[in-house]
């Protein structure tokens, strides 16, 4: 028997998922995107996984660098989110609208965020057409308390 691909979609589009920045850097270029594939995958270590797409700028700069950073966003922070997935005039450009330092591990860190992780990748799985990423976080910087974005109050979808 065939996959039912409609059942299929209506079932996975009902995973819940976060917003996030995925912020990666290479010599003296930072580039950052969003991202909703994310969860923990280990208490000890600490672990999380993320689906990168495999033709996006940012998974050939994880593959080459070993490394990510995660921001999670604010309740408030969809307008963000929506720049972080557009298309930028140059590598980095998405930036300029969100202020950032580097962290511990040389990786974005937005100053706006509730707070993110650095991770170095432990491994991945490629097949398809998302890189599966797990990372051990290495770093994190809690800049406040407060309820993160949800892509479900978004009216967005990604997934199914
Ligand atoms: C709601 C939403 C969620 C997204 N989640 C992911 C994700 O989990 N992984 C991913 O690779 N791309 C995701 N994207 C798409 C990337 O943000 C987009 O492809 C981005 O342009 C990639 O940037 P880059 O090519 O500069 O790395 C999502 C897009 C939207 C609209």
């Amino acid at each position: 028997m065939g996959l039912d691909a409609a059942a299929k979609k209506s079932l996975l589009r009902k995973i819940p998922h976060g917003l996030f920045i995925c912020g990666v850097a290479e010599g003296d270029q930072v580039n950052g995107f969003t991202a909703s594939w994310v969860t923990q995958g280990s208490f000890e270590p600490p672990l999380v996984v993320v689906g990168v797409r495999s033709d996006s700028t940012s998974n050939g700069i994880i593959q080459r660098t070993g490394r990510f950073s995660l921001n999670v966003l604010s309740a408030e922070q969809k307008d963000l989110a929506a720049v972080f997935f557009k298309p930028q005039q140059g590598i980095g450009g998405r930036f300029e609208a969100a202020p950032f330092q580097l962290g511990e591990l040389g990786l974005p860190i937005l100053d706006d965020a509730l707070g993110a992780v650095e991770c170095e990748l432990v491994g991945q799985v490629a097949h398809g057409d998302h890189t599966v990423f797990v990372g051990e976080v290495k770093s994190a910087v809690l800049h406040r308390e407060g309820e993160a974005l949800e892509l479900s109050a978004t009216g967005w979808s990604y997934g199914g």
